[in-house]
């Protein structure tokens, strides 16, 4: 067994380059099925969902050439099989795009039930709803799930929840579908944006992504010969400034979209700390105790879910009492209670979580319960006196590119081990 052993405190300081955003990765690597033809993706992140989504496209049948760690060449010419393996798609979340990928691809998926983080009920009736509107019959048994349609043709879709999978899902399978859909509702996060310009750059015509209607023209067929760049991640980013934050460091980050953290650094000025805005780079630093302030999690432009454990270490240290409300995921706050191991003092209780600031946190042995948990108690451990344990490393691997050289090169005393 792997742990992470962190010795702390520790000051962070220094540069620390961005990798591609995971959260586009995941749907970019489906959406070439799309193609009929070859493509290349530069800047994806090396991690293992990226390495589990490139062995399940190669069982389907297509031809991955690597460049080199941070690029493939992709070709989905022959796309031989629509049942998609099930021991590796149980593996992560964004399986769940191999069905709008394979439903535009192919008119046929079987797929096993989408695995990934627990943060609580995870439905997909939105992804449903929106694939039988465009023609799909669409059922779930045994843990499967199985999608046929003979044909897909577009029509006005309203998503009853801002769902950030059901939208990519449902653009996926209208990119070839004939005539126009609109989805109503959609949601807007950064990583939506890219999935529809990469389509865009393969020949779909997608408009109005990043805002809340997003409009598909169905095209033919993609030609890809094209190359695309992933766009950098909002989170792995958000983690960073935050880690800042809570070691009262000074980072700056390269390869970013200061415009995608707008929410985050909005929330550091509010706790005290400082931000200089670059465009692609950002410098964050702090030098004092944080301020208490309350954060409700939302969809992009909202403050993230996905930073929330994060913003939670930052709390936990605050100058007074906190609150965080969590509105998109029911269990969200298992890390609360690693945190209290390490001497904080949070409540948390349903969607809400309270929390009485303390002056420091000391190390202790701590479980990632969920990949942003893990990122969270990463930084807790490069805070607190004395040396952390973290277990439960698959799910940090999952989402971030070699956490532990990232942090080592910004000062943080931690080391991987492996434990009999
Ligand atoms: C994606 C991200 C995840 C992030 C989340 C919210 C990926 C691979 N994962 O997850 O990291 O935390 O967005 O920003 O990109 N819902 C329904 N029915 C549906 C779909 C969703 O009720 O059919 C609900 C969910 O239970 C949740 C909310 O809608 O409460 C948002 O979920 P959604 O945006 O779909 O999250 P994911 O795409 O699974």
């Amino acid at each position: 067994m792997e742990k992470l052993v962190v010795t702390g405190p520790t000051r962070l300081t220094g540069e620390v380059t961005i990798s591609g955003a995971k959260n586009a990765a995941v749907a970019l690597l489906p959406a070439t099925l799309l193609i009929d033809g070859v493509c290349t993706i530069e800047n994806l992140p090396n991690i293992s969902d990226i390495k589990i989504s490139c062995e399940i496209l190669e069982k389907l049948g297509a031809k991955i050439t690597w460049n080199s760690k941070h690029s493939i060449t992709i070709d989905t010419t022959n796309i031989t099989t629509t049942k998609a393996p099930l021991d590796l798609t149980s593996k992560f979340r964004a399986s769940y795009y191999l069905i709008g990928a394979m439903l535009g691809r192919k008119g046929e998926i079987e797929v096993g039930m989408p695995g990934g983080c627990k943060l609580g009920a995870r439905p997909i009736d939105q992804h449903i709803k929106g694939f039988e509107a465009l023609g799909a019959n669409v059922t779930v048994e045994k843990g499967k799930i199985y999608g046929k349609a003979d044909k897909l043709v577009g029509c006005p879709i309203y998503m009853d929840i801002v769902s950030v999978g059901a939208t990519i899902n449902v653009m996926l399978a209208a990119v070839l579908a004939k005539g126009t859909t609109t989805i109503d509702n959609a949601a807007k996060e950064p990583h939506i944006v890219d999935v529809a310009n990469f389509l865009n750059t393969m020949g779909a015509d997608i408009r109005g992504a990043g805002t809340d209607v997003i409009k598909i023209n169905g095209v033919e067929k993609l030609h890809g010969n094209a190359t695309y760049s992933v766009v950098p991640d909002q989170i792995e980013a958000g983690t960073f400034m935050l880690a800042a934050i809570a070691t009262k460091g000074d980072l700056t980050l390269k390869n970013c979209i200061t415009k995608h953290l707008e929410s985050i650094t909005a929330k550091i000025i509010e706790v005290g700390g400082n931000v200089e805005d670059y465009g692609d780079s950002i410098r964050v630093w702090m030098d004092k105790r944080p301020n208490k302030a309350n954060i409700k999690t939302l969809p992009y432009p909202g403050f993230p879910t996905d930073l929330q454990p994060q913003m939670g270490v930052v709390l936990s240290l605050g100058n007074g009492n906190s609150i965080i409300n969590e509105s998109i995921w029911e269990s969200r706050f298992q890390y609360t209670e690693e945190l209290n191991r390490m001497g904080a003092k949070i409540t948390a209780q349903g969607k809400t979580a309270f929390f009485e600031g303390v002056e420091k946190l000391y190390g202790a042995p701590v479980y990632s319960s969920d990949l942003r948990a893990g990122a969270a108690l990463v930084i807790a451990g490069t805070a607190a006196e004395g040396i952390t344990e973290i277990y439960n490393l698959q799910h940090i691997d999952r989402g971030y590119e070699n956490i532990e050289e990232k942090f080592r090169k910004i000062g943080a005393n931690i080391e991987r081990v492996t434990e009999e």
